[in-house]
């Protein structure tokens, strides 16, 4: 993706600074300055470390330098942990505004009892520190682990906590919804036309990719064809898309499942939903279509699949979140997102030379091919 120079700028800024005098941006040292700095931490009382899974995996981000930062909280000197973000994506910087805003649009969901991890303000008020052009923030680290593959009750749980997400920003005040217009989110893709992206990946791309000889081309060859079948979805999403003001919303615009943390002991009670970075007016059939594609991704057989689906939409139906018509709508409008990042990962892989083993998780979450497959199941 574009910001993915910057894939290359965190691991280059993670790496230890010790021969530097000012430590490099997103390092450890660095952090643990801007924490002590702004969150008025005690001079040498926090520990860091990088942030990683309950299984020790690397967390699903490609532009943010991630810590785990242990701190002195309480007044008897317990410890709370928190996680430390830092964006070194250029790109992906949002104006300070927006996360003036982002915190009071996410203290109205954890009100309503969705688990978000609102920011810790730093000492001046700000939900969010520059520094070194460096945008930092400091929230709770919320409990629970992330799946690869959810069983139908962990599907289910996505499902009840997505709408209810979906309910809250729906029924935001018009006022903060007209606060947040002036605050687009870069694409962070060179082509965000999925037309003329797709038009690319298929006339360009796929023949480089089928020439190269690699693992990589084994691994995008296949994902760009599946490309060439998107065309009557998309179509339908063209056809839908004079009504898209009617759909216009505040859309968290990530909802996918890596964004869902599961309690430990109650399996499939969502204990965490992340990542508001995105957080811009939209279509909100965008979150819903998130929805549904972890709805149809749980381990078993098609049944079960088509079980998890059609209750995801009996919801979603009941709750008032989906209209007649609309869930026809929902893979089109998942794929006309998903097509650019795709086209820009298969550049990064077949061009730039970018080759990060995180771009087989993102190929997976974001491939047509199960975003055709669910689409049967919504609409079979
Ligand atoms: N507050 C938090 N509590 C627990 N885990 C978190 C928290 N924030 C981030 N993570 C973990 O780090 C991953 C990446 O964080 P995220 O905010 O999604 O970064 P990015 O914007 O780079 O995608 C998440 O998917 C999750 O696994
Ligand atoms: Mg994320």
């Amino acid at each position: 993706m574009a910001g993915s120079e910057l894939g290359h700028a965190t691991a280059e800024s993670l790496r230890n600074t010790d021969f530097d005098e000012t430590p490099r941006p997103g390092s450890a040292e660095w952090v643990t300055q801007v924490v002590e700095a702004h969150w008025g931490v005690t001079l040498g009382s926090a520990v860091l470390r990088p942030l990683a899974s309950a299984s020790g995996e690397r967390p699903l981000s490609h532009t943010s330098g991630l810590w785990r930062v242990s701190l002195p909280w309480g007044r008897d000197g317990e410890r709370a942990a928190f996680v430390f973000k830092a964006q070194l994506n250029a790109a992906a910087i949002r104006p300070l505004e927006f996360h003036g805003l982002k915190r009071r649009i996410m203290k109205i969901c954890a009100e309503q009892g969705v688990p978000v991890a609102v920011a810790v303000p730093a000492v001046d008020g700000s939900p969010v520190v520059r520094r070194d052009g460096v945008d930092c923030e400091l929230a709770p680290l919320l409990p629970g682990t992330a799946r690869r593959t959810l069983t139908s009750a962990q599907a289910a749980g996505v499902a009840s906590t997505g709408l209810t997400l979906r309910s809250v920003l729906d029924g935001l005040p018009d006022s903060l919804v007209q606060a947040l217009e002036p605050y687009p989110v870069d694409p962070l893709v060179e082509e965000e036309r999925w037309q003329v992206a797709l038009d690319d990946a298929l006339g360009r791309l796929l023949p480089l990719a089928v020439h190269r000889t690699d693992e990589w081309g084994r691994v995008i060859a296949p994902v760009l064809r599946q490309l060439e079948h998107c065309k009557p979805l998309l179509d339908r999403f063209v056809a839908a898309d004079g009504d898209a003001a009617r759909n216009t919303s505040v859309v968290h615009g990530d909802l996918h499942r890596h964004h869902f943390l599961f309690d430990e002991l109650r399996e499939d009670r969502v204990s965490a939903v992340l990542d508001f970075d995105n957080l811009r007016l939209g279509n909100r059939l965008l979150d819903l279509a998130w929805i549904a594609r972890t709805a149809d991704h749980v381990a078993g057989t098609r049944a079960v699949r088509q079980r998890s689906t059609t209750a995801f939409v009996k919801a979603a139906e009941s709750a008032g979140l989906l209209g007649p018509g609309e869930t026809r709508l929902l893979m089109p409008t998942l794929m006309a997102y998903a097509v650019p990042v795709v086209v820009d990962i298969a550049k990064d892989i077949l061009e730039r030379d970018i080759l990060d083993d995180l771009w087989i998780e993102y190929l997976d979450l974001l491939s047509p091919a199960h975003m055709t497959e669910t689409h049967a199941l919504l609409t079979g």
